[in-house]
């Protein structure tokens, strides 16, 4: 039984006063239902949130993190530092990080290694096609393509314990959101293509989310797609009210 994840995602928005005030208006209206719900934060505001939603349910997640143990990697921040003030989730290759912070295949494959290895985070693995790859009819080839890299000497067991978030690229904070067909078409691919490397039991357990303008008013038809159970949510998650209703979808 998979149960399904709301996640944000609040790339670099809230500073320390705004993320404490999110936390507090969102535990008011927050009841704990069959469906998981977590904040993806900048990393100086995930201690605050991992305090503040201790015991409600509520999960935290970063936004990134390095592959190795420790080392001279000025600027970055290991698996086991995550771990270590209570960290639920982290995503990992998100399209914002493949297109300006050179993330590639290979460092997205080392970091799920890393977190599935040595810690309890789940990883959140971002795939997706850009617009051109779409035009061109590409995103069944470039979503496996990914899939396929991320996945490399990944055991099923490892695979299983992902949540994927399908994003396509095109659909990121433009306001354009794929349809709930082509979403849910999408999703059915990634599934069966994590059933193609893998089998069966390994493709059950996958969490599969659709990200992309999910905002409250298209996230029940969404939602309501077979193969999506989750959505990564942008610029709807900022706001406390906003995505309790996605939530609540
Ligand atoms: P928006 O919901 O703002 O389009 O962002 C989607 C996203 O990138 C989530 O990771």
């Amino acid at each position: 039984m998979r149960i399904p994840l709301i996640a944000g995602n609040w790339k670099m928005y809230k500073n320390r006063k705004e993320a404490c005030e999110f936390a507090e208006a969102f535990k008011k209206i927050y009841r704990d239902t069959d469906i998981r719900a977590a904040i993806c934060a900048p990393f100086t505001q995930l201690d605050d949130l991992v305090k503040s939603f201790a015991g409600t349910g509520i999960g935290v997640g970063a936004q990134n993190v390095h592959f190795e143990e420790e080392g001279a990697f000025t600027g970055e921040i290991s698996a086991s530092m995550l771990e270590e003030i209570g960290v639920d989730y982290c995503i990992v290759g998100h399209s914002e990080r493949r297109q300006y912070f050179g993330e590639t295949d290979k460092t997205v494959n080392l970091k799920l290694k890393k977190l599935l290895r040595s810690t309890s985070i789940t990883p959140i693995l971002c795939i997706g096609e850009d617009l051109r790859q779409r035009e061109e009819g590409q995103e069944k080839k470039v979503v496996a393509s990914q899939l396929e890299k991320a996945f490399s000497e990944l055991s099923a067991e490892e695979a299983g314990k992902l949540v994927i978030a399908y994003e396509p690229v095109w659909a990121i904070g433009t306001g354009k959101t794929a349809a709930p067909e082509q979403a849910g078409e999408m999703c059915a691919w990634i599934r069966k293509t994590v059933e193609n490397i893998y089998d069966e039991e390994t493709c059950d357990r996958v969490i599969i989310q659709y990200g992309g303008s999910v905002k409250p008013d298209n996230a029940t038809e969404i939602m309501n797609m077979p193969e999506i159970d989750g959505a990564l949510v942008g610029g709807a998650s900022l706001s406390p009210d906003q995505f309790m209703e996605i939530v609540n979808f």
